[in-house]
């Protein structure tokens, strides 16, 4: 989680073994929430007792997740992240929680948690402190995987912040990959070691991880979305060759449902992390959030086409002036959902106009096109390839369609 990140991959290869990551977990991207964007290291529970990182806040978004149909829909892990620690670890070396904070204990909030058939996540840094100075799992990798185990914990998060050397990135993270294994416990395991190191061999970290950051902490602002699909559009194609079920590309949270994106924005941001596979993490308060916001979270048609049980990542496939068109395959095969992002921030809506074909379209098939946040039938319904796709796209928005091949 630091500011600025190196985006150059190089695939160079390795001569270690590459033992897979095969934990059996994330077949499909995972969803859920996750606390940094929204709350961060807010610890100042007498000005926010209901806002600061504590067990308070992880039961009442849990109660929340339930309630508002977040669980239902899919979002299952509950993640905290930075800032839950005690700042010494025990006579015995262990981590201790903020005693203040979470007067009850870790595993009992993990209990609250698969009480409500929930999962709980949890945070970690393999340097010598977490990002915002808490006690790193630097010389207690495997202490720090038992206990994690010991707590009933589904899902860790690995971030790189005070790593002792360069070259330590090398390692940390298949130590932790391997140390969670010896456990035994299936538990999720999200890293960040693509985003602090600049030349990473990225099949190895899609190996090592359920799910990897290769890019910079997502912000409630457009310009931060704009980035991060900037970013996309130049290695999603490159990234799809890697990812899959049980290693996905992390773009970060979905900042949906706070402060800074609008309507447009928001749908945007949606559509785009559901066409390129990305982990759904809500980092939002769900406690008390809109209900256009909640709505776009909720879409169905939307986490369908995140959650295609095909598990391909989509990517960008044009680029005409501000105008980007992705592409994702879904099921059933021949099927595709697009996004058609526009990112002008003047003006008025743009009109598009592709012949299917030049998009991809070329079976001898017909499709049927729907608008994905209405779930309405989009533009003439059926359409075969050789018809031209119109439509508008507003400033900073989406056009989201599911064209599913009839047989
Ligand atoms: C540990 O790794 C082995 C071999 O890759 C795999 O079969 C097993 O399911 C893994 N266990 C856990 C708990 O992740
Ligand atoms: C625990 O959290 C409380 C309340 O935020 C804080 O005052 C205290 O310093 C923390 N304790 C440790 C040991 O970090
Ligand atoms: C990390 O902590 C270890 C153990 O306390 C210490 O030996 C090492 O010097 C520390 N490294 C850095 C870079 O602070
Ligand atoms: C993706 O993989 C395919 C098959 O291995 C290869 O032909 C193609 O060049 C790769 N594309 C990119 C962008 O890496
Ligand atoms: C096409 O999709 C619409 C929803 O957009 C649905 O109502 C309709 O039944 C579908 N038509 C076919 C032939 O599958």
């Amino acid at each position: 989680m630091k500011g600025l990140v190196k985006i150059i991959f190089a695939l160079c290869f390795l001569l270690w073994k590459i033992d897979g990551l095969d934990n059996g977990l994330a077949k499909l991207p995972p969803m859920g929430w996750m606390s940094w964007e929204r709350f961060m290291c807010n610890i100042d529970c007498v000005n926010y007792p209901n806002d600061c990182i504590s067990e308070n806040l992880i039961k009442s978004t849990a109660d929340a997740l339930v309630k508002y149909g977040f669980k239902e829909a899919g979002y299952k892990y509950v993640s905290i992240d930075d800032c839950w620690l005690e700042m010494k670890r025990d006579h015995s070396g262990q981590l201790v929680a903020n005693r203040t904070r979470f007067p009850s204990g870790i595993p009992a909030l993990a209990d609250y948690l698969h009480n409500k058939d929930l999962k709980f996540g949890i945070y970690q840094d393999p340097g010598n402190m977490t990002c915002q100075r808490y006690p790193g799992s630097w010389g207690h990798i495997d202490q720090d995987a038992k206990t994690f185990a010991n707590w009933k914990v589904d899902m860790l998060k690995f971030d790189g912040c005070f790593m002792p050397s360069k070259s330590a990135y090398n390692h940390v993270y298949i130590d932790m990959k391997k140390a969670l294994n010896a456990t035994g416990r299936h538990i999720l395991y999200f890293c960040e070691w693509p985003s602090y190191v600049s030349q990473v061999d990225m099949r190895l970290v899609a190996e090592t991880c359920n799910a990897f950051r290769t890019y910079n902490d997502i912000e409630d602002e457009w310009t931060s979305i704009h980035q991060t699909m900037k970013f996309l559009g130049d290695h999603s194609r490159t990234l799809s060759n890697i990812t899959g079920p049980g290693k996905w590309n992390d773009p970060d949270q979905l900042v949906i449902g706070n402060f800074g994106l609008s309507f447009n924005q928001e749908k945007l941001q949606m559509a785009l992390w559901c066409i390129v596979s990305a982990p759904l993490y809500i980092s939002a308060d769900v406690r008390q959030m809109n209900k256009a916001s909640r709505d776009i979270l909720l879409n169905k048609l939307a986490i369908s086409i995140n959650q295609d049980p095909l598990g391909k990542m989509g990517y960008q496939i044009r680029v005409d002036g501000q105008v980007r068109v992705w592409r994702k395959e879904i099921s059933p095969v021949g099927s595709y959902a697009l996004a058609i992002t526009y990112e002008n921030i003047a003006g008025g809506p743009k009109r598009i106009s592709y012949k299917l074909s030049d998009l991809g379209f070329v079976w001898r098939a017909r499709w049927n096109f729907t608008e994905v946040f209405e779930g309405k039938s989009f533009g003439y319904g059926i359409y075969k390839p050789w018809y031209t796709l119109n439509g508008e796209v507003n400033p900073t928005g989406v056009l989201f369609l599911h064209a599913q091949v009839l047989p």
